[in-house]
Formats: structure tokens, sequence, C-alpha cells
């Protein structure tokens, strides 16, 4: 099965009320993981790509490893996601490489620091929309500004300075017509979330359901929902790293989200934690190894461990069977006939 769209795995998600994972990738290590994951669970996935995951995959290297993984796991639907896009132009150019979905992060300039204005942001979002949907590429768009920075990307911050107002989403998702919406409800890119198991004060899933509410035929999307397990950073810790003590999304608040609207979930940090942990464990307790498989292996064993996990939390596990993919060019079609159906 070639990579498909996004738009139709959310619709799909939609239709049984599960979730979807978003995993981040920059290596070919990263992609098996997940891609064995998905197969071992019966998952349907989003593998999503950074700018700064294209940068230093040369992303040209990332998409063949992801059209390996097509033909490797044809079974399984697959959707190459573009995460956090700076510019109209950064999805273009993703959306010419290939990818079948793409973020244009307007809550951001193109610096992908400073808070932009809503006008801004409704007119890139729309621009990348109409460009996309030409090519039955699906958008996700934000509103609301995340907390924490992701390969450089990010206003900093908690996450609580910037929460979305539903008004907005609202008129956000009218004005651009995007297929997915990413919110702000508190969390944040990165391990130092929370500094305690978060309760309603920091975690705003108040405000999702009540985004929700207004949009309940909008695909959400939960950015920094990353759980940070303790076990996974004991893991670090133990064999000679350095984390202080930290919290996340945690999963039930995940699930919560999904009875409400979410259907993408992004997580890079439960992974990068996985690897990072199993690499120190080999290193330090083999110091006379040198064979990078040693190390990569195991790694790749305990992402794969995390991704299964959330996988079947999340409750896409067991529907990678339960339809045949669309293509992009009758994604077109799909677009263009709802836009006269709108008019
Ligand atoms: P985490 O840092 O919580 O894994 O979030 C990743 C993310 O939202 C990527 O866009």
């Amino acid at each position: 099965m070639p990579l498909v769209s996004m738009r139709q795995l959310l619709d799909e998600a939609s239709k049984r009320g599960y979730g979807v994972g978003a995993f981040n990738v920059n290596n070919m290590e990263q992609i098996q993981a997940i891609m064995e994951a998905a197969r071992e669970t019966q998952s349907p996935v989003i593998v999503q790509a950074s700018r700064g995951a294209r940068s230093y995959s040369q992303d040209k290297f990332l998409y063949h490893l992801m059209l390996a993984a097509t033909e490797l796991y044809p079974e399984i639907p697959t959707v190459l996601h573009l995460d956090h896009g700076n510019s109209v132009d950064t999805c273009k150019s993703a959306i010419e490489l290939g990818f079948t979905s793409v973020m244009m992060d307007g809550s951001l300039m193109p610096d992908g620091k400073t808070p932009s204005s809503f006008e801004y942001n409704v007119k890139a979002t729309r621009e990348v929309v109409e460009y996309a949907h030409a090519r039955g590429v699906t958008v996700e768009g934000e509103i609301g500004v995340l907390g924490g920075i992701e390969d450089g990307h990010g206003a900093g911050g908690t996450g609580l300075e910037h929460v979305t107002d539903p008004d907005q989403a609202v008129e956000f998702v009218e004005k651009t017509g995007l297929d997915a919406l990413a919110i702000a409800i508190g969390t944040s890119h990165g391990a130092y979330k929370f500094t305690k198991k978060p309760d309603g004060s920091v975690l705003k899933m108040d405000r999702l359901i009540a985004i929700h509410k207004r949009l309940p035929n909008v695909h959400l999307v939960m950015h920094g929902s990353s759980s940070v397990p303790k076990d996974l950073q004991d893991v670090i810790n133990k064999y000679g790293g350095s984390l202080k003590p930290t919290w996340g999304v945690p999963v039930e608040e995940i699930q919560l989200g999904i009875k409400n609207g979410v259907r993408k979930i992004n997580v890079d940090t439960d992974n990068r934690l996985a690897i990072t942990g199993a690499i120190r464990k080999v290193l330090f307790e083999t110091p006379e190894k040198f064979d990078p498989r040693d190390y990569m292996k195991p790694a790749r064993e305990a992402m794969k461990k995390v991704v299964a996990e959330r996988m079947t939390q999340f409750g896409q596990a067991g529907h990678a069977g339960d339809y045949a993919s669309i293509s992009l060019k009758e994604m077109t079609k799909f677009y263009a006939e709802s836009a006269v159906a709108a008019k």
C-alpha cells in the first residue's frame, strides 16, 4: 500500500472512536521500531518528521526509508506527516517530496519562536490548505501556542500562556478549511512538562472538551503528549544519566481526550527516553563493546515496546485491516466535491 493521506486515517479513527499515535523519526531504526510495532499490533500509523529531522537526515533519505517501509509492511496504512512546518514554503517542499500530510504551524512566525497574529495564522494556513488539497494532501493547523521547544521550534514557556480560545478555534476552522486542529491545553514539548502529576490547573482537559463541543466534527490533535514514564527516566539515571524528576501527560488523560474528539496524539520524547536508556545500559554494562549494532538493536527494541504500548492504549491496535487505501488523486476529488457542497 502506498503512503496514505492522514485525512483518511483520521476519518476512519473518528468513525470507530479511537486515536492514532504520531511518532517522530530521524533515522532508520526509529522507522523500523514504529513499523514493527504497527505490524505486531495491526495498527494504522502516522510517522512524522520535523524540520530538524528533515535537515538531520537530508530528507530524501527519510523519504526513501519510508518508501521501503510501505514495501516491507504493505498491510499497514502509513502516513508520512510534516511536524510543525514553520512556513508555507516548508510545507510546499514537503508535499513536493512526497509527504502525504503537513502541519502548517502558523501559531508562530516563520522564525518558529514568536507567537503570530490570528490573521497571519489564517492566511498562511489557508494558503497551505489550497496548495495541499489540490494534491490530495492533508493539513493540520494550530491555534493557541504550545509550550516548550522541540528541535529548535517553539515559543518556550509552560503552554499555559496561550491556551486555545474556543471561539477563535471555531473561526479558525471556518476560515482555513483544514483537516485537523492542534490545540494548546497546557502541554509542551520535551521531557519537562509538569513538576508533579498534572491536574486540571495545568492540563486543561476541560478546555479540550469545550472545543470539541463547539467543533464536534473536527479531528483534534494533542501535541506534547509523551507520558514521560518514571521507569524510562529511571533506566537513564541508573546508567549515568541525570534527568531531573518530571511528569508527562498521563495516558488516562489522553484516553479522555480520545473520547472527546482527539484523533492524533504526538509522541516523541517517550521514544527518545527509551532509546537513550537502552543505549546507556549497553555501554555502561559492557564498555568493551563498540559495534553500533550492539546498542542500536536494543534501542530499536525499547522504542518498539513503547510504541506498541501506546498503539494499544490509544485504541488504534487491530484497525490496520479495516479499510483499503484511498489514493491522493481520489482525495483531490473528495476535497473538490466538499468545496462545491459547502457553497
Ligand atoms: P513530546 O515531546 O511530548 O513527545 O511531544 C512531541 C510532539 O508534540 C511533536 O510535535
